[in-house]
Parts: structure tokens; sequence; C-alpha cells
């Protein structure tokens, strides 16, 4: 989808990229990473020519970008920063309407895909006539994610979008963006300064040191065998741990082991149905499938009802959590077992860390 081929770009006497060959394929995510001034935000523009070349040749679909109009080019190209620059005297519709609009879609259109997208990126309908300024960092971002998928490009190129993001926001950003990618398929360059984000959301990751690549390769190829000592370093020390940030919750869900009820159920009833079925666990839901409660057989006799909405009460794990950061929330709070929710917090299953170790084993053949 994207090859870039002996590409070289100086500024005066610096050069910010030194012959940098990559393919990129179709419908992957692959993340950049390396240090301040190596040459990511330089590389990712001159894929959509925000910054021509000096040497070399970037091939997008077949077509060397320099032979297609730059306009058009971009249109195909959704282009997504940190600090999104959404404009703050247009509202969350007319700034994520701006392109669809520049391409004289029928407004009823406009309209439906306005609305498809704010549900995308998990935000409410009633935000699509908010100013910029009245959202928060996250939602701004999201606004921008929309944004830049309008036009339905097939290709997002983003630089650092979460960069400017508390840490608890980045991983929900993070988790809602895997399942995003998961539903469009787009081919992502990702540029990113966060070693787990790479590990957590590329499929493949790019190397770079100024403005050479080091490496690139698949995820676990780079975890497992690291080109030299700067990709080592760049890693860190806990190598293993980080590899099982590769493991995603959605593969590890179960569906049985628990019951469901109804949010309006009697305590009395779930309990009795508990006991007949032979079940430790129960959750209530409601007509959303969104999880309200849930109900812990103990000591084979009562069952205790906590209610999700409570903090700290019982912990969720969302679909898109890899295992890295299921079993540290396992281990923070004692429980074995937890429910798992996907983009829209509907309830899909239960995780067991019994499960997670015997399938782990399994794959590393540790006994
Ligand atoms: N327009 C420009 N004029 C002159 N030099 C530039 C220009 N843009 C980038 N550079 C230089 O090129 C090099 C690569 O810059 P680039 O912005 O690609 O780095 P980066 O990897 O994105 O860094 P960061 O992680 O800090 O965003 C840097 O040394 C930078 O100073
Ligand atoms: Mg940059």
């Amino acid at each position: 989808m994207i090859k870039l081929t002996n590409i070289s770009k100086t500024f005066g006497k610096k050069i910010a990229v030194n012959n940098l060959s990559l393919h990129i394929e179709k419908g992957s995510l692959t993340m950049f990473i390396g240090p301040s001034g190596c040459g990511k935000t330089t590389t990712l523009r001159m894929i959509n020519r925000l910054t021509p070349y000096n040497k070399g040749n970037i091939i997008v679909n077949g077509t060397s970008v320099s032979d297609i109009d730059p306009v058009e080019l971009r249109r195909n190209i959704g282009y997504v920063i940190q600090e999104i620059g959404l404009f703050p005297h247009f509202t969350v519709f007319e700034n994520i309407a701006i392109v669809p609009r520049l391409l004289k879609w029928e407004q009823k259109k406009i309209e439906q895909r306005v609305e498809e997208l704010l549900e995308l990126v998990t935000l409410d309908q009633s935000f699509s006539q908010k100013y910029p300024l009245q959202l928060s960092g996250g939602e701004r971002q999201r606004v921008g994610l929309a944004r830049a998928l309008a036009a339905e490009p097939e290709i997002l190129l983003m630089d650092e979008p979460f960069g400017a993001i508390d840490p608890i926001n980045r991983l929900k950003l993070q988790d809602s963006f895997l399942e995003i990618q998961e539903e469009i398929k787009k081919t992502i360059v990702f540029v990113t300064h966060d070693i787990n984000e790479a590990i957590k959301l590329g499929d493949k990751i790019a190397i770079i040191n100024e403005g050479n690549l080091i490496q690139y390769d698949n995820v676990s190829k780079i975890l497992s065998d690291p080109a030299n000592e700067f990709v080592e370093s760049l890693l860190g020390q806990d190598r293993s741990i980080k590899a099982l940030s590769l493991e995603k919750a959605k593969d590890y869900v179960l569906k049985d082991g628990f019951i469901t009820v109804s949010d309006s159920e009697s305590h009395e009833s779930v309990e009795k149905k508990m006991k007949e079925k032979n079940i430790e666990i129960a959750f209530a839901l409601d007509k959303n499938n969104h999880l309200i409660s849930r109900f812990v057989l103990e000591k084979a006799t009562e069952t205790k009802k906590q209610k999700f909405i409570h903090d700290p009460g019982p912990w969720i794990i969302e679909r898109q959590n890899n295992i890295k950061e299921t079993l540290s929330k396992m281990l923070e709070i004692g429980e074995k077992k937890l429910p798992v929710v996907n983009r829209k917090k509907e309830f899909v299953g239960i995780i067991k860390l019994s499960n997670i170790f015997e399938e782990v084993n399994k794959k590393t053949n540790i006994s």
C-alpha cells in the first residue's frame, strides 16, 4: 500500500532521513518509534507530500506520490496530529464534515456519516453540536480521528495522536482505537514515543535513529530478536513481560462458568439459580447488555451483590486490554475472574486467571 524506496531528505546540511526503504502492507498498523529528531514526522509528511523528498521514491497504492495532485492525495490520506487542530469556531459536526462538504456530498449523506463516526469513536450524538473548547483533550482527539476518517481514506497517518493525553485516558483511547481498527482495517502509520504504545498497538514496528531505519519487523520478532543494542535499550529490561502485552484479552474470553440475569431480578431468585446450576458468579445486565452488578457466591451458601458503578467496585476488562494489563488488574485487586466488555461496554464474557496461565504455559512451554 505504501512503498518507500531509498528516501532521503535534507534540511540544509542536516540529514533528516537517510536512504530509508520500507514497505507497508494494506490494512496493517505500523508504528514509527525513535528518539526526538530522528525523522519520524518528516517521513510521515513525505508520504502525504506536505514535505518534498530529495531522493528516492514513494509509491502509494501503485502510483508515485509525485504523480498525484497533492490535494487529491491528501483527501485519500487521513492525517491526525497531536493536539489535533480542530477549528474552534466550528461545532464538532462541522469539523467532522469539512472534507465531505468539500467533496460536495449531499447533506443527508453527511449527517449519516457524522452520526456513524461519532458512534465509532464512542462519542454520544449530543457532542455534534458542541464546540472544541467544550471538550476534554481525549474527546478532542476522538473528534480528530473521526474527522480524519470522514471521507473514508484508505490510509491514516497519525503523528503522536495520544501524546498529550494523560496515561489513564491514553490507555482507554488505545483500546477503543484498536477496536475501531479491527472494524475499519485501514492502512495506518502511527508515530509514538512510547514503546509500550508501540508494542500494544502495532502489527509492525519501524525503529528509526538519526534518519536511519534500524529495524522493521513484527512486534513479537522485535521483542524476541532485537537487531542491536540500540533496539534492546529502547525495549528496556522486561522484554518477556512486555511480550505478554501482545496477547489480547479478547482471545481469552470464556462464555461459560457464569450466568447472566436481568438487573430487575431479585437477589433471592438469582441466588437460587446460581445454586441450582452450581455457579459461583452471576452478572446482572440491563437491556443494553451493560454490566450493572455481579453476584458472588460465598462459602457455598450466601451470595454477595456488588454494583459496578461504585468506585472502587469490581473491575471490568476491555476486550482490547492485553494480558499484561489484565494480569496486573487481577493481581492488584486479588480477583481470579473478571467480566469483559466491548467498545460499546456490552458484556461479552469472562476472563479467568487459571485459563490465562494454562494458555500462556502452552505457548511458552514453561512447566
Ligand atoms: N522544516 C524544517 N526545517 C529544518 N529542519 C527541519 C525541518 N523539519 C524538521 N527538521 C529537522 O529534521 C530532523 C527530523 O525532524 P522530525 O520532525 O522528522 O523529527 P521527529 O522524529 O518527528 O522528532 P520528534 O519525536 O521530536 O517529533 C530534526 O533534526 C529537525 O530539526
Ligand atoms: Mg515528530
